[in-house]
């Protein structure tokens, strides 16, 4: 029998680099900092290249802690999703 998640798997951090989306997200607001410049500080999306459109959402949004989204790529770096 498979077990069924009723609750979506959230994404808040890099994980490569074990940096938080709320932590970019001060440093984005206290600098008015862009994603060049969070990638140039913390390495953030330069591992796998899995968080890069999560940090993208994160500066649209503000929000720090976003449901996995499958359909982004986790495999392209400069993944145009989300604009
Ligand atoms: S999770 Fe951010 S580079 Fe891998």
């Amino acid at each position: 029998m498979s077990e069924q998640r009723d609750e979506p798997i959230m994404v808040d951090r890099c994980v490569c680099f074990d940096v938080s989306f709320r932590r970019l997200k001060q440093l984005a607001d206290e600098r008015n900092a862009d994603f060049d410049e969070l990638q140039r500080t913390f390495g953030c999306g330069r591992g796998c290249g899995m968080c890069v459109p999560y940090i993208r959402e994160m500066l649209r949004t503000g929000e720090t802690v976003l449901p996995l989204r499958p359909e982004w790529n986790p495999s392209v770096t400069d993944s145009p999703a989300p604009k």
